[in-house]
């Protein structure tokens, strides 16, 4: 009981002036948010804005440059292999082996977070379910839709029950209705297991109806940082989240542009 009367949140994130170059080009500039437990953060910005560097920082995939960041309270330089147990990633590019079954791409997954046989057929079969993917667990990967692989993948990324999980454009590319259904079960993901979600993405409606918070991010600046509800509010009764968007990040199309000015 009273530890239950102390008990306080831990940030599930930290991030304090996470720095990331690329030779003399700096993709993440300076960057500091924090993400409390059980968050749902949204990570919005135009084209190489530095969101997919920051998400790959985090998971431990990219050394950071200058600065420093925790995740499930470990540190991703000095804590790699804690960092990478607390975490499940869906990657922007696909990353299934297609020449596996879904079944099987699950199987390997668990297998290499050594969970023993009885609690991954349990949990494989539960996410299946969830995922709606039962039909078709043995079906090759390479027959999938883009859907299906989605699907497939978000599965993937929460067998070993990660604390965070990181959602790089988890919808890139998939028709209204999959979508839709995607965003359910983050949702409820994030809402009945107590898992932190920290996201990318382009459409602005969905980052509106799901995020908790949201930070926009520009030539590796946070811009801005809120509820969505009051990002919109500070621009006006009537105003989207895309409003908030273009205000913040401009109009004009986001290339390799100003990298190329530095090499
Ligand atoms: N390995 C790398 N070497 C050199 N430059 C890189 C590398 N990875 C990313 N960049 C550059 O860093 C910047 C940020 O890229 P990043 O992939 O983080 O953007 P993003 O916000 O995820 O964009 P998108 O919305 O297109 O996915 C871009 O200018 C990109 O070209
Ligand atoms: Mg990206």
């Amino acid at each position: 009981m009273i530890s239950a009367i102390f008990m306080t949140t831990m940030p599930a994130i930290t991030v304090n002036n996470l720095t990331k170059k690329f030779n003399n080009f700096a993709a993440v500039d300076g960057i500091s948010f924090a993400v409390e437990e059980r968050e749902c953060f949204g990570l919005l910005g135009p084209n190489g804005a530095g969101k997919t560097t920051t998400i790959n920082i985090l998971a431990t995939l990219l050394p950071l440059t200058a600065g420093s960041a925790t995740v499930a309270g470990f540190d991703v330089c000095k804590q790699k292999n804690q960092v990478r147990q607390s975490i499940g990633i869906v990657f922007q590019e696909p990353a299934l082996d297609s020449r596996l079954t879904g079944r099987e791409n699950l199987e390997f997954h668990a297998m290499m977070y050594g969970i023993d046989r009885l609690t991954r057929q349990k949990r494989i079969k539960a996410l299946l379910e969830l995922v709606e993917l039962s039909e078709k667990a043995d079906v090759l990967v390479r027959n999938y839709s883009g859907g299906m692989k989605r699907r497939l993948e978000i599965a993937r990324g929460l067998i070993h029950r990660p604390r965070v999980l990181f959602l790089d454009e988890p919808t890139l590319g998939l028709d209204s209705q999959t979508r839709r259904l995607i965003w359910n079960y983050i949702k409820r993901l994030n809402k009945e297991s107590d898992v932190t979600i920290i996201l990318t993405t382009h459409y602005m409606e969905e980052a509106d109806d799901f995020c908790d918070r949201i930070a926009i991010i520009d030539h590796g600046k946070i811009v801005t940082m809120d509820t969505p509800a009051n990002l919109k509010a500070a621009l006006g009764p009537q105003a989207s989240l895309e409003d908030v968007f273009i205000k913040y990040t401009g109009n004009t199309i986001r290339n390799i542009e100003e990298r190329e000015k530095i090499w």
